[in-house]
């Protein structure tokens, strides 16, 4: 087993656990999008509260989010380490930023996902936490009370504070995803000279308009709701 431990804390084996993780992430925001947008359905909520009933008590979904937990706390472990790692054995630091083909993102990784990590901690504390370990007011569909979730959620985009908060989270959310997308296929080995632009520009759409979605439903709720 041994070899297994060297592998996963050499250099090569952490950078391939945070593009296995990153990837896995990079799949769940896209879901966790196309069920958030049903928040904009003008419906009071329903769709979107039979939606959050479904995916907080299906047992399959409640399993893989064990695996979504774990791939964020690892994901975070290993960033932390590498960037350690990185910023103790860069002492010739003008090899890095004198470098014009290394863009912002890529330069500040460590500090966009620390900035992400903050604003997880704040959104799990807002929705997550809340509903499953607050009382939450409920709301009956056919008969069946579920967890209006939908108003919270409501509440919270009618604070400014917030609307900021999310609005700048997703533009670092957004940050992170340039370089992340692109950099995991690489450590996978997928550098070919017809799909690395292919993946590159992917990367690109996906880092603005996911974020962008996000972003959306703060502003819709703080103006519109
Ligand atoms: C406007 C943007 C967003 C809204 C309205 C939103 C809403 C919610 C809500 C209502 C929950 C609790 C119910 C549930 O588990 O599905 C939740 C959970 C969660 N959110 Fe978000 N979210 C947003 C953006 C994000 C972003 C950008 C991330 C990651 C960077 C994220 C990561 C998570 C995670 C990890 C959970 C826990 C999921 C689970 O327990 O399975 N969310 N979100």
């Amino acid at each position: 087993m041994s070899w297994i431990t060297n592998f996963l804390t050499s250099s090569i084996g952490r950078k391939l656990i945070m593009s296995l993780t990153g990837l896995f992430l990079i799949q769940f925001l896209l879901v966790h999008l196309i069920g958030n947008l049903q928040l904009l359905v003008d419906d009071g909520g329903e769709k979107f509260n039979l939606y959050a009933q479904f995916m907080t008590t299906n047992p399959i979904i409640k399993a893989t989010s064990i695996l979504l937990y774990s791939g964020i706390v690892l994901h975070i472990i290993q960033g932390l380490l590498i960037w350690k790692q990185n910023s103790g054995s860069r002492n010739t630091r003008y090899a890095v930023s004198k470098n014009p083909n290394v863009d912002f993102a890529s330069k500040n990784m460590g500090w966009l996902g620390t900035i992400i990590l903050v604003f997880l901690i704040l959104h799990l504390w807002q929705f997550w936490f809340k509903m499953k370990f607050g009382t939450m007011d409920m709301i009956p569909y056919e008969g069946v009370e579920v967890k209006n979730l939908y108003a919270l959620v409501a509440a919270t985009f009618k604070n400014p504070f917030y609307v900021i908060a999310y609005v700048i989270g997703m533009i670092v959310v957004g940050l992170h995803l340039k370089h992340g997308f692109q950099s995991s296929f690489q450590t996978l080995g997928l550098n070919h000279k017809k799909y690395t632009p292919l993946i590159k520009g992917l990367g690109s759409i996906y880092s603005i308009l996911v974020p962008l979605g996000f972003a959306i439903i703060p502003i819709y709720f703080y103006f519109f709701r």
